[in-house]
């Protein structure tokens, strides 16, 4: 049995993960983590217990901890990267603050963490062919150094205070579920939305702009399974590269456009995502975590188009 907090549970991935392991952890709780104004709604709501936990006040994580006797939290809560660039002292006390505190009430409750890094780890002088696990990582967004930090402070907290931290570093995470705001990579996610509406999509970013990207039931199952893997095959923690897939604008949307023949892309760039997404990797090598705890992805582009554009009419009722 298992007793899991998810902090920040209405969010772009918590709203899916935490349906997916109330699904699986039938014999606990599976306690969904929301704030004031992001409280959960349908399903979300009403297939399990919620909680109130605002990632900056400890005292609101050790309560829920403590009233369903919670053995692993899945820390969600974060700004994504270019609102983060907007709001930087918020990015920071969530993103930072906020795992020192989830981190503290993990080391006095003994709870195993699960917390996403991120592409936006890498910097500017990272390689960005194939970019190893062990590499650079000398973010230039607010967003990367939150994420770089809490790799650190994980590792810190697992070996120095024996606290089962564990990670992946996401790509850029597609669903027709919850959008994302204010991500750089969520262009990719926008461009379907268009497609299925009729729009003309207005692409932020220029062509030749390649970054990994992965589907949400992929993104999902690689943070339930790191959570159960084996720890004595981990060399690693915080956090693993994880990969699926990696194009540029033209390359999703000709893939769009096989299935959407009269689909049209323009180009209207952000200089500031564009500036972002230049500092990425192109793709990321996944070796480590290939070999340490069996990571292999189900979709490519292709079946990844087909799902999102079948999901997406349904859900528009296009
Ligand atoms: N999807 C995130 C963003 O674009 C990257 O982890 O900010």
């Amino acid at each position: 049995m298992k007793n899991i907090l998810i902090i920040g549970a209405t969010g772009q991935i918590g709203s899916e993960l935490t349906m997916k392991l109330r699904g699986i952890y039938t014999g606990g709780n599976v306690v969904a983590g929301y704030i004031p104004g992001a409280e959960p709604k349908g399903i979300l709501l009403e297939s399990g217990p919620s909680h109130i936990v605002d990632i900056t006040n400890p005292t609101m994580i050790a309560e829920a901890v403590d009233k369903y006797n919670i053995d692993t939290i899945y820390n969600l809560a974060a700004l994504l990267s270019a609102v983060a660039e907007a709001r930087p002292q918020l990015a920071w006390k969530i993103g930072v603050g906020g795992l020192y505190n989830t981190l503290e009430v993990a080391r006095e409750k003994k709870c195993a963490v699960f917390t996403p890094s991120s592409i936006g780890s890498f910097g500017p002088t990272t390689p960005h062919d194939k970019t190893p696990q062990d590499t650079i990582q000398r973010p230039k967004t607010i967003y990367g150094v939150t994420k770089v930090t809490g790799e650190l402070l994980s590792d810190y907290y697992a070996s120095r205070f024996s606290v089962d931290t564990r990670s992946v570093r996401f790509p850029g995470l597609i669903s027709y579920v919850t959008p994302p705001g204010g991500g750089t990579t969520d262009y990719a996610v926008d461009i379907y939305y268009a497609a299925v509406k009729g729009e003309t999509f207005k692409c932020p970013l220029k062509q030749g702009t390649f970054m990994d990207m992965m589907y949400m039931p992929d993104a999902l199952r690689a943070a339930i399974e790191i959570m159960e893997a084996d720890p004595s095959r981990l060399i690693h923690r915080n956090s693993f590269n994880i990969a699926s897939m990696s194009f540029d604008p033209e390359i999703i949307y000709a893939k769009i456009k096989e299935y959407v023949p009269d689909f049209k892309m323009i180009y209207e760039l952000d200089p500031l995502r564009q500036a972002i997404a230049d500092s990425w990797p192109d793709s990321l090598d996944d070796e480590c975590a290939r070999n340490e705890w069996d990571w292999k992805p189900e979709f490519d582009l292709d079946n990844m188009t087909k799902d999102m554009l079948a999901n997406l009419k349904l859900k528009l009722n296009a």
